[in-house]
């Protein structure tokens, strides 16, 4: 406590004065109403829903954000329902992976009004704040879940620890590091310590990059809280996020002049990459989320894993668009077809086992949005975008390396797709052949009954809760969740990724 107490008061003064010096931040308000008019087309709808999503998204970060006024710059709330569901907090999941989506943004337009004005003080902020609620003492240390919007830890019960949150946040803060560099490459040729604010080669840590590296390299092997929150153990979407963190930490690492630091993080890397793999069930056909649990596995946790502990290079031992994803993917949409009434096929006719259908967080939720009543799970709009963005990117993937080749475990879901119940294991088809171009119209075509199923749940003002009604399809739990948005956003991206 008496090493933390100056840092802590001089990261208060620091962002107290930040916030003083702020200009107003512009946020762009637009007037567009999604429509609901239905002869838009899917490709007018999500242009106008991107503009929307990203808008209400801004909403919820400082500085800035007209729903958090309250807020340390930095902050990310999960949504601004203050009651009925109480989500204004910051969670160091939802937070990271808000602010990676954000890196996304800046970084497709670094020189943007939006970027320099917005996004840029909102992410130097964000590093600022991770080193503050690094350093400011937690029931959980780095592995705590959940922060007040004025930086000071969460201390009532809770799932705790959850070890998602230092691998997220540090692969947000890699990104962030990619991203400035691209954009300012003379600050990194004048001067290699111009990224020491977030990692900086030195133990005890102090910089929050370096500070989250140590804590996964340390730690992915204990038991924590599963990203839903509830289920204390070992994740695939956990490991996921963190075996990429280690890897691309390491990078870094070797890059900034600690190689030591670097070796470490391959070390324990290579061990997570070999429990990822233990995730696969030979019997169920699929990956599970959580070992030793009663649930049957099938989890978008587990989608949502594969997304954001895919690396660019494709590495990851059960990437996104490897057959056991998509055997996983095919799983869960099957039972959520069933599951909810919503989600019954307006054309009894209408057999398509990959119909777009409004999906769940897992089998056997029973959280309806405000309190949990066994059985009466609701479809989440985070979950059924990321089924489209999983089928995006695999017909992404399709594009860049011009074949696909049909393993045992990906049989059910590739018959599914081609409507072909003579599939066998072993088919390939490559780029040129017909097939090939029907697998990839396919993919396209599916991903896209799902974001229309997150249209048709989005209300008139474009706004996404967190869950639509399982018997009426209206939106419920917590209003405007940012996460929705990310997701949503995300989705979409994927989508354009396809030529
Ligand atoms: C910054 O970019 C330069 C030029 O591409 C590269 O050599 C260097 O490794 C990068 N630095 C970091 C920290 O990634
Ligand atoms: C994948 O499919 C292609 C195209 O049919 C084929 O040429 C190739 O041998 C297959 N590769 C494997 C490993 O089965």
């Amino acid at each position: 406590m008496t090493v933390l107490f100056p840092f802590i008061v001089v990261a208060y003064l620091f962002l107290d004065v930040y916030a003083l010096l702020q200009p107003q931040i512009f946020i762009p308000t637009h007037a567009w109403k999604a429509s609901l008019n239905v002869d838009l087309s899917l490709d007018a709808w999500l242009q106008e829903e991107e503009k929307i999503a990203l808008d209400n998204l801004l909403k919820n970060i400082a500085p800035g954000g007209s729903n958090c006024p309250d807020c340390v710059p930095g902050t990310v709330i999960a949504s601004p329902s203050h009651a009925h569901p109480d989500y204004y907090y910051q969670w160091t999941r939802d937070a990271a992976l808000t602010a990676s989506t954000l890196v996304s943004f800046y970084s497709s337009d670094p020189h943007s009004y939006l970027s320099q004005h917005s996004l840029n003080p909102f992410l130097t902020a964000y590093t600022s704040l991770t080193s503050l609620l690094q350093s400011t003492p937690s029931l959980a240390g780095l592995g705590e879940p959940k922060f007040y919007v004025n930086a000071t830890p969460y201390t009532l019960p809770w799932g705790r620890p959850q070890h998602d949150g230092p691998a997220l946040r540090a692969l947000t803060l890699i990104s962030w590091i990619h991203a400035l560099n691209m954009t300012y490459p003379e600050r990194w040729a004048a001067n290699r310590d111009t990224f020491s604010d977030i990692y900086k080669a030195e133990m005890p840590p102090r910089s929050p990059l370096k500070a989250d590296l140590e804590y996964v390299a340390q730690y992915w092997n204990q038991q924590g809280f599963d990203l839903w929150e509830e289920v204390s153990g070992m994740h695939f979407f956990t490991a996921a996020v963190q075996a990429r963190a280690l890897k691309e930490g390491a990078k870094i690492a070797y890059v900034l002049g600690d190689p030591g630091a670097g070796d470490w993080y391959i070390q324990q890397a290579a061990e997570v990459d070999n429990m990822l793999l233990r995730f696969r069930d030979s019997s169920k056909g699929y990956i599970i989320e959580t070992f030793d649990s009663d649930r049957s596995g099938l989890d978008c946790g587990v989608l949502l894993g594969a997304v954001h502990g895919t690396r660019a290079d494709g590495s990851l031992p059960l990437p996104v668009f490897s057959d056991e994803v998509l055997a996983t993917l095919l799983g869960l949409v099957k039972d959520m077809a069933t599951r909810f009434p919503i989600n019954a096929a307006d054309d009894a006719a209408d057999t398509d086992p990959l119909r777009g259908v409004g999906i769940g967080r897992y089998p056997e939720d029973g959280y309806d949005g405000y309190e949990l009543v066994p059985g009466m799970g609701n479809p989440w709009f985070l979950c059924t975008s990321t089924v489209a963005q999983v089928l995006y990117l695999r017909a992404a993937r399709a594009q860049s390396v011009g074949v696909v080749n049909v393993t045992d475990i990906g049989v059910p879901f590739w018959r599914a797709l081609l409507r072909d119940d003579n599939l066998q294991s072993g088919a390939g088809f490559a780029a040129g052949e017909t097939k090939f171009d029907t697998i990839l119209a396919r993919l396209k075509a599916v991903g896209d009954d799902f974001l229309a199923v997150v249209r048709k749940h989005t209300d008139e003002a474009g706004s996404l809760s967190e869950q639509f009604d399982r018997e009426k399809g209206f939106e419920r739990g917590a209003r405007d969740l940012t996460w929705s948005y990310a997701a949503f956003l995300e989705a979409v991206w994927a989508r354009k990724g396809l030529h």
